[in-house]
């Protein structure tokens, strides 16, 4: 990421995501420009507030009225009560930027007035820069919002535009739950392991460090997944064994088909309610 072109912010909600955001801005400023950042959030990171300040943001300037960026990192729940504090941030030039699941735009706007809204999906590998973030903003929204908020965003990982909001609802379903999809796999591995004689510890190491390195593989090379598993396998080996199973008609395929269709149909579901 390079510099940050001095933008002003409030960020509402500075958790597990917005503390991520938070240490990505820094890294911005370290490379040049600068911050105002307004934050909102009962637990702030002390070790961070230092941070802001050793960069030289300005951090929770007196009586900030509207910013340039509204960002909102609160979980859907708290929205209702966060949008009150969170409106007076928002003027005629005031970009939002939500990373909460199931909240549409239009809501957003009804509730904070702003019609420069734009609504994002991050993931939890965000936490360490390697997660992929789905964006889509709404009509209103500019050239400049789009770069500017795609800025915001990349201390997360890679950041993908979408062409409609409602694709969000399947961006959910696949890269915002998809991370719990690989940890359950290297749990299954782990207790298949184990019923096949290992011990638990054992098990769950070999597991652990085959999902993370199989990621690793994949990202590092670039390769399609598809490539590197026939990679893995020979005919009549063992890995084939495997696979008649795992790609079968019953198998992995249909399961996680029904999964994702799951997955998408609660977060439609959410946005309605
Ligand atoms: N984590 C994920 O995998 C993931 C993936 C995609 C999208 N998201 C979205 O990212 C958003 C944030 O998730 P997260 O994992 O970062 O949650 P989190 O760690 O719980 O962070 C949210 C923070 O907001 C604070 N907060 C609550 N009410 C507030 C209010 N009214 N004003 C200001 N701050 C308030 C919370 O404080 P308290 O703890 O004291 O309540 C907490 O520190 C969620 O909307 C979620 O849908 C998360």
């Amino acid at each position: 990421m390079s510099g940050l072109d001095a933008p002003s912010i409030a960020l509402v909600g500075a958790g597990a995501m917005g503390g991520a955001l938070v240490r990505g801005w820094i890294e911005a400023v370290r490379k040049g420009g600068g911050l105002t950042l307004t934050v909102i959030e009962p637990n702030f990171d002390p070790a961070l507030q230092a941070e802001l300040e050793s960069v030289g943001a300005v951090l929770n300037p007196p009586d900030a009225g509207p910013v340039d960026v509204l960002v909102l990192a609160v979980k859907p729940q708290a929205f209702a009560e966060a949008a009150k504090s969170a409106r007076r941030f928002v003027g005629a030039n005031t970009c939002v930027l939500s990373i909460m699941a199931g909240i549409t735009i239009e809501k957003l706007s009804r509730e904070l007035g702003g019609e420069r809204v734009v609504r994002a999906m991050p993931n939890t590998p965000s936490r360490i820069g390697r997660g992929i973030t789905a964006y889509v903003p709404s009509p209103a929204c500019g050239e400049d919002d789009k770069a500017l908020v795609a800025q915001l965003l990349a201390p997360l990982g890679e950041v993908e535009p979408m062409a409609a909001e409602r694709l969000m609802d399947v961006v959910t379903a696949v890269s915002g739950s998809g991370p719990a999809y690989v940890f359950l796999l290297a749990e299954v591995l782990a207790v298949a392991g184990e019923q096949e004689g290992l011990d638990k510890e054992t098990a769950m190491r070999l597991a652990s460090r085959t999902v993370a390195g199989a990621g690793a593989l994949m990202l590092e090379t670039g390769e399609n997944p598809s490539v590197l598993r026939k990679q893995v396998m020979s005919p009549g080996g063992t890995t084939e064994a495997a696979l008649d199973i795992l790609a079968a008609a019953d198998g992995l395929g249909p399961l996680l088909r029904r999964a994702v269709a799951a997955a998408a149909k609660r977060s439609r579901d959410l946005g309605k309610a």
